[in-house]
This record gives structure tokens, sequence and C-alpha cells, in this order.
């Protein structure tokens, strides 16, 4: 492993970040009379200009419903809805757009698969497992899901470091397994499990896969075939996007055989009172009007991270990320929760005799943004025996001085409680 200062000097050689900081205007506000810091990725990332303009100029001049209409705009609106799908498509490197459906967000993906699929398709007695680094949006459906059927969640454990414990996870998967559900990233810990290799553990048994890929779209890039994945889930917001849409990618004989998730318009092809004749997917999934000015934003926070060298990118966040784990692991009282061999993205923390929140909100006095609390995965905590952590996460626009003033903040931290 390098040591700090041969990273600190390549990560200002290589990265062009203040470049990069210049087309999130967000980044440059003050709080609290303080530069923004801002370490709450995981929660949500704020939108470069291009995404910001790409939906002003919808809004301005392209604004319509679609699938509707034969008029110049209606037209023009569902001609820049599809090509967005034809974006995601090619982002996830999925064989076709019409494995790409739109939704609100991770959690509606989820939900989605758990009534459709799992409704079809467990029965009393069957089984579906998790893991236990799953935030609530990837347990709680599926604990509905088994409540209604009588059918058993099971949950593959982790270790001390935050990893799923793999031969675990290979025991628990049987005849009985229905579906797995894992997710990439954990938005707790930043552990990266190994879904290629979990889904070709649950592939050996017929088990069919839902990655959840809320916090990993932000971080690496995502081959759904090269995964082999039956289901991938992502938000928007959590890649650069604007809030309130979410992608399913599901394989066509999967999204075939399911049956609908909403009634509505444009879900279907034919109604009467006696029968509704359904759409073809993508279609059959999306009822009611889309979230059109979402998807066409969102298609431009794919376009703005294709401009990145994602390769570059992902080694400066690693950078990042080493370094805020040694920076913090030196602080005497600070204990990080999640050493997983393979991180990204997100450093959690408990500091002895001070609440979470407490450091959450000192650091925002100083502008400093995190998110404290239990992260939605109250199971992760109850493995640790806290209650809560203060978790920063990081995006490729965060820079090292922004570590430097996490760090000055936590100092501050104890100082206020007399730690110093
Ligand atoms: N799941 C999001 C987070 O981790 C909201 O903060």
């Amino acid at each position: 492993m390098k040591n700090t200062s041969t990273i600190e000097q390549q990560t200002r050689i290589d990265f062009p970040v203040e470049k990069i900081r210049r087309d999130f205007p967000i980044l440059s506000i003050s709080v609290h009379g303080k530069p923004l810091v801002y370490l709450d990725n995981a929660a949500s990332a704020q939108k470069p200009n291009l995404v910001i303009d790409t939906i002003k100029k919808y809004y301005l001049t392209e604004n319509s419903n679609v699938h509707r209409g034969v008029h110049y705009l209606s037209e023009l609106a569902t001609k820049k809805y599809e090509a967005a799908r034809v974006t995601v498509q090619k982002f996830l490197n999925a064989e076709s757009e019409r494995e790409i459906i739109f939704v609100r967000g991770t959690t509606e993906a989820i939900n989605l698969v758990a009534a459709t699929f799992g409704r079809k398709n467990v029965q009393a007695g069957d089984e579906v497992l998790i893991t236990g680094l799953e935030h609530h949006s990837n347990i709680v459906p599926w604990q509905m899901l088994c409540e209604e059927k009588g059918a058993r969640l099971r949950v593959a454990p982790i270790n001390d470091d935050g990893e799923v414990v793999l031969e675990e996870f290979a025991r628990l998967l049987s005849g009985k397994t229905k579906i797995a559900a894992i997710s990439h990233i954990s938005n707790a810990l930043g552990t990266i499990n190994p879904v290629k290799q979990m889904i070709e553990m649950a592939h050996q048994q017929g088990v069919p896969v839902l990655v959840d890929g809320a916090q990993a779209v932000p971080h690496i890039r995502i081959d759904v075939r090269d995964l082999d994945a039956d289901f991938y889930t992502f938000s928007s917001h959590k890649i650069f996007g604007p809030t309130g849409l979410g992608i399913l990618y599901g394989k066509t004989n999967l999204l075939e055989s399911m049956p609908p998730y909403q009634g509505g318009g444009d879900m279907i092809k034919s109604v009467t009172f006696e029968k509704t004749i359904f759409n073809d997917i993508p279609h059959k999934y999306e009822a009611g009007t889309p979230h059109i000015a979402g998807a066409i934003g969102l298609a431009a926070a794919i376009d703005y991270m294709n401009s990145l060298d994602w390769d570059v990118v992902q080694q400066y966040e690693q950078t990042l990320l080493l370094l805020a784990h040694e920076k913090l692991a030196a602080i005497q009282g600070l204990r990080i929760i999640g050493t997983a061999k393979e991180k990204a993205g997100v450093v959690s923390f408990v500091l002895d005799g001070v609440h979470p929140h407490d450091i959450g909100t000192i650091l925002d006095q100083e502008g400093i943004a995190i998110r404290t609390g239990h992260h939605c995965a109250q199971p992760v905590m109850q493995k640790y025996g806290i209650p809560a952590t203060a978790r920063a996460s990081f995006a490729f626009y965060n820079t090292i001085e922004e570590i430097d003033t996490l760090i000055r903040g936590i100092q501050k931290v104890k100082e206020v409680f007399g730690h110093v």
C-alpha cells in the first residue's frame, strides 16, 4: 500500500477535480458562513450544469406528454424519453432497451419485482435470500412478500469487517430459494460485494438474482451482461441526475413472464370493461404519465459521467477513500465501522462518548454535510451493537482538502465534548 503523501501527490497531479467542481454550481455555496463540504453523496449526489440545463430546456421548449399525441411537442418529448431509455441501456450494457423500465427509484424497482416476480413465483414454504448488509428497501419488500405467502426470508450473515460470509450465502441457496436480492455496495458501510461471484453461485442453484445497485452506479461501471444479473436497479439522484426517477433492468424473458405492477394508461394495448390486453415491455411496467423530465435529465447525467475517464475517476475515488480511512483512523477514540477489503465511497464511524447526531450537528456548523443515523439499515447497526454511525460519503468532485476539513471538524467535536 502506498503511503499517504505519495497518494496525495498523485491525486493532485492526476485528477482535474477543480475543473469538475465548476460543473456543479451548488459546490460553491456557503453554509453557516463556511464553504460547503458536501460529504453526503450516498444519500443524494449533486447535479452538474448539464443536467440542470437539460431539464430547464425540456420545460422551456419541449414539454408535453409521451406516447399520446400526434403533435410536434408530444412527438419530441416521446423521442427524447425513448432516447433516454437507450442511453440507459448502453450505460448498463443491456441487450435491449426493452429491458429498461423507468420507475421512481431503487425502492420502487425492488417493490415492483417483489410484487410481480415475487407474487408469481414465491409460494408457501419457499425462501427469499438477502444478505445482512441490506438497507430497508431491500429487506422490507421481501419481508412483506414472505409474510403474504408464508415463505421464509433467509439472511446471509456478514463478518466483523462488514463482508458477506460467502460460505453462508452458498449454504443458504437451495431448491427452496426463489430469488436472491443483494446490494452491490452497502450504503451503510461501503462494502463492495463480489456480486458476479454471488450471481454465479445462485445461478448454479437455478436462483435468479436482483442486484440493488443504488450505491454502486455512482462509483463503478456496470455491465449487467457481464455480471449476468437477472434484475439490476439504481436511482437517478445518486448518479448526479434528478430525484424521483430510477431504473429497473430485467432480462427480457423475466420481464415478459411477470404480471404487470400497476394498472393505468400506457401499460395497456386495449381495454374493455371485460378485459385488458397489456402492453409489451417495457411499457407494461410504466402505468400513467412517466417522469419524462426525469428520464431526460438522467440521460444528461449519464452523458456527463460518460464524458469522464472512468478508470481515473475510480482511482481518484479510491484514493480519497483510503486517505479518509487513514486520517480518521488516526483520531483517538474514533472507530471505523466497516473495514471490508473492497470498499467504495463510504466511511462510517463512531466517536467515543459522542452521539453521531451531535457529530453531524457540530460538523454542519462548519459547513460539512454528512449523514448520521442508522442509514435505513438498522440490521447493520444491530450487527455492530450500535444505534447509529456518522457517515462521510464521497463523489469524484470531493477533494483532499475537504477530507482535511472533515478531520478538523471532528477535532472540534472532540473539543466541544471535552475529549482533547
Ligand atoms: N439510502 C440512502 C442513504 O444511504 C438514502 O443515505
